[in-house]
C-alpha cells in the first residue's frame, strides 16, 4: 500500500523548515559560494532571455549615450533565473559601482534612508524581494524614485518635521519573484520592466558548457544536454547539477562528463529525465496508484505522501503543473495523461474502457 517504506525522510533547512532539495530553485550556501565566479559579466556573455536582452541592451545603450543615469528596472522571474546577475551586469555595463540590499534588510525607512543618502552619483542600488519592503519604507522609495529626494522625519508626534533631503541619480534595480505582489503605485515608477522566462533546454546546455568551462570540468555536448534536460529551466539547478555529476565522475569514471554519467550520475541522486526529484515523484505516483489519477483533495494527498499540505502545495506541485503534469481543480488534483505515460503506467479508464473521469482530458 504504501509506495516507499524505504526513502529515507527528506532533509529540512533548519532555517526555514523547506526541504533542502538538489532541484530546488532557492540558493543554498554551496550555491552562493560558487555563484560569484559563475555569474557571466556582461550582457553578452548572458545566455538566453533574448528579449530581456534586447531591451535592456537599448535602455542602458540610451543611457550611456546621453551621459545619464540609467531608468530603475524591475526584474520579476522565478529564483535561479538570473536577476541578480543582470542586476551586477547593469552596473557593469554602465560603469557604475553596485549597492547590494534586499526588502526584508529593510524593516525601517530610516534604514533605507540611510542607504539612499550615502549613494554615489549613478551608483546602481539593488533592491533584491523588493515584494518584502515595509510600507513606509516603500513610500520612501516612492519618492527617491521620482524625484531623487527623501524627507528624512525628525521627532516624534506632533512636533515632528520632515526635513527633504537631495539625493544624487541614482539607478533602482528591483527583483522580485512575485511582481503582482508590487503596489501599482511602485511598479509604475519602474522605467522598464523585465519578466524573465525559463530557459529552454538547448540554453541550458550553453549555460552548462560555459560553466564547466570556467570549473575546469571536461563534458560532452550530450552531457552537458542530458544534465539541462534535468534542470528545470533554471540555471541555478543545472549549475548545481553540474557540480554533483562533476563528482561522480570523477569517483566513479575518468572525469569526463558524458550522457552516460550524467544520466548514472543523476539516477544517484533521484533526479529523474524531467528533472522530477523523489518527493515530486512520490505525489505523483500517490495520486495515479493510490487515487487512479484522481480527483483527490490535497490534504488527502499530503497524508498518502506523508508531508505537510504546504509542502506538497508549494513545493512538489508548481512544477508538477508547469511540466503539465497535474492539474489543480476545484474539485481537487488530477493527473493528467502526460503523468501516466512519465510514470509508465496505463490509466484505469484504458485498461478497463471505462472511468468516471471519462472525458476530462478527452481520453
Ligand atoms: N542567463 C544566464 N547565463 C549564464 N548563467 C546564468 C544565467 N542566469 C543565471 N545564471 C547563473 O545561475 C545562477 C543563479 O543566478 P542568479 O542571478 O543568482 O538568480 P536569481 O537572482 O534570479 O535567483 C548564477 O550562478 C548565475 O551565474
Ligand atoms: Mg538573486
Amino acid at each position: 500500500m504504501n509506495w516507499d517504506d524505504t526513502a529515507p525522510p527528506t532533509t529540512e533547512d533548519p532555517a526555514t523548515g523547506a526541504p533542502d532539495r538538489l532541484v530546488g530553485a532557492d540558493a543554498d550556501g554551496e550555491d552562493t559560494a560558487v555563484e560569484a565566479a559563475l555569474r557571466p559579466k556582461d550582457l553578452e556573455e548572458f545566455v538566453g532571455q533574448e528579449r530581456v536582452r534586447e531591451q535592456l541592451d537599448l535602455v542602458l545603450r540610451a543611457a550611456r549615450a546621453r551621459g545619464a543615469t540609467a531608468d530603475h528596472v524591475l526584474l520579476s522571474g522565478a529564483p535561479g533565473l538570473g536577476k541578480t546577475t543582470l542586476s551586477m551586469i547593469i552596473a557593469a555595463e554602465m560603469g557604475a559601482p553596485i549597492r547590494i540590499t534586499s526588502g526584508p534588510a529593510i524593516q525601517h525607512a530610516g534604514d533605507l534612508a540611510a542607504i539612499l543618502s550615502s549613494l554615489q552619483e549613478g551608483e546602481v542600488l539593488f533592491l533584491d524581494e523588493i515584494h518584502r519592503m515595509s510600507r513606509p519604507a516603500e513610500e520612501m522609495l516612492y519618492m527617491a524614485m521620482e524625484d531623487f529626494r527623501v524627507d528624512v522625519i525628525v521627532g516624534k508626534g506632533p512636533g515632528a518635521t520632515a526635513i527633504p533631503l537631495e539625493l544624487p541619480p541614482f539607478t533602482l534595480v528591483g527583483a522580485t519573484t512575485r511582481a503582482g505582489l508590487l503596489p501599482p503605485p511602485l511598479r509604475d515608477r519602474f522605467g522598464f520592466t523585465a519578466h524573465m522566462e525559463f530557459y529552454a533546454p538547448a540554453e541550458l546546455q550553453r549555460v552548462i558548457h560555459r560553466s564547466a568551462g570556467l570549473l575546469d570540468v571536461d563534458i560532452e555536448p550530450e552531457g552537458a544536454a542530458e544534465i539541462a534536460g534535468r534542470s528545470r529551466g533554471t540555471p541555478r539547478i543545472a549549475n548545481r547539477l553540474l557540480r554533483r555529476v562533476r563528482d561522480y565522475a570523477q569517483v566513479k569514471a575518468d572525469g569526463v562528463i558524458t550522457r552516460e554519467i550524467a544520466s548514472q550520475a543523476l539516477g544517484v541522486y533521484e533526479v529523474d529525465a524531467r528533472g522530477l526529484d523523489r518527493l515530486d515523484r512520490a505525489v505523483l505516483t500517490a495520486l495515479l496508484k493510490l487515487f487512479g489519477g484522481g480527483p483527490v483533495g490535497l490534504s488527502t494527498l499530503a497524508v498518502a505522501v506523508g508531508e505537510e499540505r504546504e509542502t506538497v502545495e508549494e513545493v512538489a506541485e508548481p512544477f508538477l503543473v508547469r511540466e503539465g503534469l497535474l492539474a489543480r481543480t476545484p474539485r481537487g488534483r488530477i493527473a493528467t495523461p502526460a503523468a501516466w505515460e512519465h510514470l509508465g503506467l496505463v490509466p484505469p479508464q484504458q485498461q478497463a474502457g471505462a472511468g468516471g473521469q471519462q472525458g476530462l482530458f478527452g481520453a
